[in-house]
């Protein structure tokens, strides 16, 4: 088949390829020149493991190409693809779709012969259906169908998410146009995935509802956490304990901090404001996001107490700064918030992140980047484990850091306690 992405970030970028490396001619199309350039002259703009390698094949088989024009890209496909950014609306914190409706309206000029036109981005309930009535304005509805086909990978996992998901959703009115999704997605079905289809709004509210209950796992083993310090029980073995019980299941409930990514804090907050538009009252969601805002400022705020207040001209180490390992993704990282906050109170900060420099600390003064932890760990008096990366879960902190005095922080219980303990390192962790 002939499919076109438009969008290639995260989503556009992974699927696109993996979608050629299932055998489809896949046109990648995107605004950004840049990224565009990027990926034509082989550089892949966004860390993902095994995304490389798939590209570079795709690429040089032709099956795979990079564009920003959209209308030719869209005239020439059987299927388009909307994987645009959706963030929160600066206005009001539902759903920002005027990227997903810009799309709509330049495919809506191309349409040349009958098209599949399928959202992948997250969009809020019925916006399936304000995307066929800006599309109908230009064309007849005999030419096209809107389809919702949310995605559920996860960054840092997307290949193998995309190879291996545990379920497709797909929504569409229309039972031939699903049957020919069916057909997109055989060679997954074939190893075992599960397709599910319903009608379009069934499946964008599938993937709000998926996204809001793993957050809420997240908040409430957190706040759990919150208790079992009071208590000094260890959150590890309640995890463990919870998790054991089929119909709880162990993943999404472990402490840490709170949930960031590009995902989760956004579509908590569109849900909640969608159904309040349908004068639907979703607390519980709504008390996901406030849990989820305190714990922020709870364990940045925890760093005081730690170096008993005095956080001027100490020498902190910051391993990890993306929201979660595997990627270079920054969006809402709880980084974002403590190194400026550690910056104000006059702390010297280094940072060490595999997944390299960030822009977004070069204007704060006292922050610097370092290229591996050894360098970084070397003068500091506490070390932050921000983010779970690999190399993280073996260092031994005796060795690398110099000051006898040393605090880590261990905002992910990479280690155990009693080691630490054992080994003479001062050391801080969650729910423990
Ligand atoms: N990132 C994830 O892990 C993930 C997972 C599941 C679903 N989603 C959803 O998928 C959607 C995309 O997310 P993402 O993380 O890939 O976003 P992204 O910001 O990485 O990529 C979006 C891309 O769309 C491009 N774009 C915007 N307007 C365009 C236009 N008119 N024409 C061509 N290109 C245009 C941007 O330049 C950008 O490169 C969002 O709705 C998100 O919620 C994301």
């Amino acid at each position: 088949m002939k499919i076109c992405m438009v969008g290639t970030g995260y989503v556009g970028l992974v699927s696109g390829a993996c979608f050629a490396d299932l055998g489809n001619i896949v046109y990648c199309v995107d605004k950004d020149k840049k990224k565009i350039d990027k990926l034509n002259s082989g550089e892949i703009p966004i860390y993902e493991p095994g995304l490389d390698e798939i590209v570079k094949k795709n690429y040089q088989s032709n099956r795979l190409k990079f564009t920003q024009n959209l209308s030719n890209a869209v005239k020439v496909s059987d299927i388009i693809f909307i994987c645009v950014g959706t963030p929160t609306s600066k206005k009001n914190k539902s759903a920002d779709l005027s990227f997903v409706f810009n799309v709509a309206k330049e495919i809506s000029k191309n349409i040349n012969k009958f098209k599949i036109i399928v959202t992948k981005s997250t969009v809020p309930v019925t916006t399936g259906d304000k995307i066929e009535k800006i599309i109908s304005k230009k064309r007849s509805k005999k030419l096209f169908e809107v389809v919702s086909n949310p995605e559920f990978l996860r960054e840092g996992d997307a290949v193998r998410d995309f190879r291996f998901p545990d379920r497709i959703v797909v929504g569409c009115n229309n039972k031939k146009i699903i049957k020919k999704l069916e057909f997109l997605y055989e060679p997954l079905i074939k190893k075992g995935c599960i397709f599910f289809s319903t009608n379009r709004r069934g499946a964008e509210m599938i993937k709000y509802a998926s996204n809001a209950f793993l957050a809420t796992k997240i908040s409430y083993i957190n706040e759990i956490a919150n208790f079992c310090e009071k208590t000094k029980v260890n959150i590890e073995d309640v995890s463990l304990g919870m998790g054991l019980d089929k119909r709880i299941g162990g993943r999404f409930l472990r402490a840490g901090p709170a949930y960031g990514g590009s995902c989760f804090p956004k579509d908590t907050k569109a849900i909640t404001v969608t159904a309040d538009s349908y004068k639907t009252n979703l607390s519980i969601i709504k008390a996901v996001i406030k849990s989820n805002s305190n714990r922020r400022m709870l364990l940045i705020k925890r760093i005081d107490k730690i170096l008993s207040n005095k956080i001027k001209n100490k020498k902190i180490t910051v391993l990890g700064v993306t929201f979660k390992p595997n990627t270079d993704d920054m969006r809402e990282s709880t980084s974002l918030l403590m190194l400026p906050y550690l910056n104000k109170k006059g702390a010297k900060i280094t940072y060490y992140d595999p997944s390299g420099e960030k822009n977004v600390f070069n204007k704060l003064k006292n922050v610097s980047f370092s290229h591996n932890i050894i360098h970084a760990c070397l003068k500091a008096d506490l070390v932050i484990i921000h983010t779970e990366w690999d190399e993280f879960k073996s260092i031994d902190f005796k060795k690398i850091c110099k000051n006898k005095n040393l605090k880590v922080y261990d905002m992910r219980n990479l280690y155990s306690s009693d080691k630490m303990k054992k080994i003479g390192v001062n050391y801080y962790s969650i729910g423990r």
